[in-house]
This record gives C-alpha cells, sequence and structure tokens, in this order.
C-alpha cells in the first residue's frame, strides 16, 4: 500500500500542469502522477492546431472569444465558465510559456496567431503543427525538476476508492460518496495495489477509442468517465461526442492522423469527388464554419455520392509558407505518396473530442468529495453541446489550476482512509483467450461507428443499445472470471462510455450541436445537460 498527499492520474496537460502546482506550492508534500503507458503519450501530444488565447487586447478582445465560444456551443455553454476560460486562460498559456513552451512568432517577434472554425479572429498559439508535443516537452521537463513529484509509468488504475470498498452501501443518492485513492494494476510487477490519497484528481482524457476511426491514441478509452460513474458519481451530456472534419483517409490505420483545421485557416478548401467546393452550399462560413456543421456536410457528401472520402485541397496554398506551418503533415502526407502540392489530400471525420464527461462545478470539484477532474474527461460546461477548436488546451489549464486553488485549502483537513481492503482477486484465472477481448472491442467500435456516430436515430440507437447490453454482459461474466488486465479493463470502460454517449443521445430529444437525430431535428426550447 502506498500513501501521497496528491494523486493526479494522467499526464496530459491537465494532470501535469496541476501536479506542478501542488508540488511547488507544498515542496514537504508528495504528489504522485500516474500514467497507464509512457508519460507523454497522451491525447496532449497530438494536439497539433494550437491553443486559444486573447493575447492583445488591441487586436482581439476577450467578448470575441467568448462570444465564438458560446455559438459553438449552440445554446448549452454555461456562460460564467465561458467567461472565466476566457478571461484567466492567457495568463495559464503565460505560465506555460515560462516554463518553456515556445510558441512561433512572426518576423517582427509578435506571436503568429492562427484561426480556425468557429473563430471570428486570428488567436491561436501553434508550435507549426506540433503544439500539443511542444506543450507536453515542456511540462514534463519541468515535472522533472521538482523533487516532490514521484511520476509512475505503467501503471494502470482500475478504480477509485469509496465507501462501497468498506461494505457501505453507496447508491445514486448517497450525498457524500468520497474519495480514499485508487487501486492500481502496477504492469512492472502485475500486481494489483492500494495508493491511498488525501486528494485524488482525475486527468484521464478522452474516449475517442470508442469509436472505430478516431484520431485520438490507443490510452483514450474513457477510463477516468467509467471510474466516476461506476463510483455512483455524475456524468453528464456524453452524447456530445465532436468528430474531427479532417482526418487523413487511410484504410486500415489507427488512429487516424489528423489534418488541423489550421490548414482550412490558411485557405484549405474541401471538395467532393467532383471537385466542388461543397462547403458554400452548406454555411456562409464555408470551411470554416463549426466543426459540427463542416462534419455533417462531409458526411452527407460522402453518402451522396457513395465515397468514404472527400479531399482538402492545398494545391493552391504557397508550398514555402505551408511546409513551415504544417511540416508535420506535409511529411506525412509524402510518406504515403501524396504531395500536397500536386494532389489533393483524402479527408474523412474521425471521432475526436468529448464534450461531456464527468460533471464538476467552477473549481473543477466532481460529485465525489476529495476528487477532482480537469481536462477532456471533465464536464465544466465551457463546450455545451460543441467545442470550439483550440479551447480544450485552454479549458484543461484553466480547471488544473482552479482545481489547484481549490484543493490547497484542503488537504490538511483531509486524513488517509487505512481500513481500504486488498483488492480481492478469489475465484479468478489468467485469461485463456486475448483475442475474445479484442473482438469485443471491435465490436464496440463498430456498433458506435454504424450507429451512434455524425447522423443518429432513434432506430439506430435502439439496435445500439441491444448490441452494447449483450457486449455488457459477456464482458462482466468474462471480468468476474479473469485476472485483470488493462485490455479487460479498457474494454469494460469503453462499454460504459459507449452506453452513457446512447443513454445521453436517446434522452436528448432534440438535434443541437454535435448531437443530430433526424428523428428529431428541431431544437428544444427546453435548454436541459443530461446527466446520469
Ligand atoms: P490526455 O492528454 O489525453 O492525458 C490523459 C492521461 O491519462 C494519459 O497520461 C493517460 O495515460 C492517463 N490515463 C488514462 N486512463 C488511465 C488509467 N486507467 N490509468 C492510468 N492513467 C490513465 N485541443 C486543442 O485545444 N487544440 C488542438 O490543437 C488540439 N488538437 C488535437 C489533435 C488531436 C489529434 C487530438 C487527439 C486532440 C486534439 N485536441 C486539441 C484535444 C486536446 O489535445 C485534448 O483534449 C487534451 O490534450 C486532453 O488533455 P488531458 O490532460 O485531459 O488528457
Ligand atoms: C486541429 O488542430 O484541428 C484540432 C484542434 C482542436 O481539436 O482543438
Amino acid at each position: 500500500m502506498q500513501q501521497t498527499d496528491f494523486l493526479v492520474i494522467g499526464s496530459g496537460i491537465a494532470g501535469l500542469t496541476y501536479a506542478l502546482k501542488v508540488a511547488n506550492h507544498f515542496p514537504d508534500k508528495t504528489v504522485t502522477v500516474i500514467t497507464k503507458t509512457q508519460a507523454d503519450e497522451t491525447n496532449t501530444k497530438y494536439a497539433q492546431g494550437g491553443v486559444a488565447g486573447v493575447m492583445d487586447e488591441e487586436k482581439d478582445s476577450f467578448e470575441k472569444h467568448i462570444e465564438d465560444t458560446l455559438i459553438a456551443g449552440d445554446g448549452l455553454c454555461n456562460e460564467k465558465v465561458v467567461e472565466i476560460v476566457v478571461k484567466e486562460g492567457p495568463e495559464r498559456i503565460n505560465e506555460i510559456i515560462d516554463y518553456g513552451a515556445e510558441f512561433d512568432k512572426d518576423a517582427s517577434g509578435e506571436y503568429a496567431l492562427g484561426r480556425e472554425g468557429g473563430h471570428s479572429e486570428f488567436r491561436i498559439l501553434h508550435h507549426k503543427d506540433v503544439t500539443g508535443k511542444e506543450m507536453e516537452r515542456a511540462l514534463l521537463d519541468k515535472v522533472a525538476t521538482c523533487t516532490n513529484i514521484k511520476l509512475i509509468n505503467h501503471c494502470f488504475v482500475l478504480d477509485l476508492l469509496t465507501q462501497h470498498h468498506l461494505g457501505y452501501l453507496v447508491t445514486k443518492a448517497t450525498p457524500d460518496i468520497c474519495c480514499y485513492g485508487v487501486y492500481v494494476l502496477n504492469e512492472y510487477t502485475q500486481k494489483i495495489e492500494r495508493i491511498l490519497a488525501k486528494i485524488t484528481v482525475l486527468a484521464t482524457g478522452g474516449c475517442g477509442q470508442a469509436y472505430r476511426a478516431t484520431t485520438n491514441p490507443k490510452i483514450a478509452t474513457g477510463d477516468g468517465i467509467a471510474m466516476v460513474y461506476r463510483a455512483k458519481g455524475r456524468i453528464e451530456n456524453m452524447e456530445f461526442i465532436q468528430f474531427h472534419p479532417t482526418a487523413l483517409y487511410e484504410p486500415g490505420v489507427s488512429p487516424s492522423f489528423l489534418i488541423t483545421e489550421a490548414v482550412r485557416g490558411d485557405g484549405g478548401i474541401l471538395r467532393n469527388k467532383d471537385g466542388e467546393a461543397f462547403m458554400e452550399r452548406y454555411d456562409v462560413r464555408r470551411d470554416l464554419a463549426p466543426r459540427d456543421i463542416v462534419a455533417r456536410a462531409i458526411d452527407s457528401e460522402m453518402k451522396r455520392n457513395g465515397t468514404e472520402h472527400v479531399y482538402l485541397d492545398c494545391r493552391h496554398m504557397d508550398k514555402e509558407k505551408f511546409i513551415h506551418h504544417f511540416p508535420n503533415i506535409y511529411e506525412k502526407c509524402l510518406s504515403i505518396g501524396i504531395d500536397v502540392m500536386q494532389q489533393m489530400i483524402p479527408v474523412a471525420p474521425a471521432a475526436h473530442y468529448s464534450c461531456g464527461g464527468i460533471k464538476t462545478d467552477e473549481w473543477a470539484r466532481t460529485s465525489i468529495q476529495h476528487l477532482y477532474a480537469c481536462g477532456e474527461c471533465a464536464s465544466t460546461g465551457l463546450h455545451g453541446a460543441n467545442r470550439l477548436a483550440s479551447n480544450s488546451l485552454l479549458e484543461a489549464m484553466v480547471f488544473a489550476h482552479r482545481a489547484f486553488l481549490d484543493s490547497v485549502g484542503k488537504v490538511n483537513a483531509i486524513d488517509f482512509e487505512e481500513k481500504i481492503p486488498s483488492w480481492n482477486e478469489e475465484g479468478t484465472t489468467e485469461p485463456k483467450e486475448m483475442i475474445l477481448i479484442t473482438q469485443s472491442v471491435k465490436e464496440l467500435q463498430q456498433i458506435m461507428s454504424d450507429y451512434v456516430g455524425i447522423v443518429r436515430t432513434d432506430v439506430r440507437l435502439q439496435r445500439a443499445t441491444r448490441r452494447l447490453d449483450l457486449l455488457f454482459e459477456e464482458t462482466e461474466a468474462l471480468y468476474k472470471a479473469t485476472r485483470v488486465s488493462p485490455q479487460l479493463f479498457e474494454l469494460r470502460n469503453i462499454i460504459t462510455v459507449g452506453y452513457l454517449i446512447v443513454k445521453g443521445a436517446t434522452f436528448r430529444k432534440e438535434s443541437r450541436g454535435l448531437h443530430f437525430n433526424t428523428d428529431h431535428p428541431q431544437k428544444s426550447d427546453l435548454l436541459q445537460n443530461i446527466i446520469l
């Protein structure tokens, strides 16, 4: 059994930002950061476009960034939270610059700001087309200098410890569910251990792996969301899964390589198989309309023309500028035989971001005591029904900071709960056929992509529910009989996440933002968050 004052699950932008802050504030306290594979294998590392922020109030304004966020969110953003993130964001960006992150500048030494769908101004700071990699690098370098941060790789968090593990009946109505730490599977020792903590922070990222085509790396299986749901905490608005319009179309390759929206910000044009720049038929903002609109337009073109992708045309763009801003994309395309100056890039939408998640308040507090959530796993109210591009790195930093502010005042009043028992493995045996797990993962991804994708219907949602029920039953039977493995837990977690997405989508009898159901095409007058 290990004990730590602060336990952070996740080593992406949210987890590392929080860890650095508490570690610096309390040099005498212990901070443990757990990550399920390598420390830098996170959604954060793959962020391309950048981080949105009003860095110069003479050229841009908080009001405009707020307005753009609210428009994208389609009526469901929490306005107070939007204001908090937009106004506190620049300070957080300056902090990560102080940690050593570098953003591109123009010839006059000003930040070279990019623009993406839904933004009325150029306000996106970036590092070429590998912004997340640079931010992750800066954070990890800084963490390496903090002697009171212990970073544990290849350690898989299984479940949150709550009163349930002390033998109490915990139900959704229990008012004071409390988190005492986590059970983990240490992949080096293959042992399941208890880590007790005074404060636990979930920064476990998104759940794109619930879909067949996704830009998210393999780690994005919604573990934190599933853990909170199992612990009877609150989850919100899971139906709002954002599909990025332009993932590189490469059959059989997973995850899908992203072609950042910044390419359209710099002039890239979407075309269908006949070469038509079709976006003008869908929205006056054309290629730079918010993501939900562009992804649906592409989906509609693909269905109408019976194609599996559309094209992104960059042939008219300046080669030198393109290579300067998007070296990674240029190289990737070349590596598969596409010279973007000569040929159009085949692209298709892919699951990209979870706007909903663990319900949190404006201090990143979850519905479970001593448990915070920040980053993509949280539902803060910023994104509403659709996230504005490049707002998530910003949100992660702002809420990691707020979680830090709230938790520093609490930690000294909390004791470790030492009565938590060891994990009980009685009656389980080594898995005989791992193929059962991998096949079920594929099945789940197929169900979600076929029935709970960009365009939904009541019948498709009913089908998805029935098929998920069966997968759930089979997987729980396997879980009861088999020694746990990360693969088995990830399967359980994405089934839970799939169920939460389908449930949210079924309850929402309207079309709004990212949720589009052809049986309920109108927006309801009733503004509601769906809490499960
Ligand atoms: P992550 O960075 O995903 O980190 C999650 C961490 O949790 C990992 O360390 C993982 O190991 C750990 N973890 C998860 N489950 C467990 C478990 N069971 N046990 C132990 N550890 C666990 N947003 C923008 O704002 N701008 C962009 O330009 C942008 N581009 C993007 C491009 C791509 C291709 C993708 C995929 C996303 C992009 N996003 C972008 C979204 C943004 O990158 C993510 O929302 C953000 O990085 C999430 O950060 P996070 O800290 O919440 O989680
Ligand atoms: C992109 O670069 O297009 C992704 C930006 C984001 O997801 O915010």
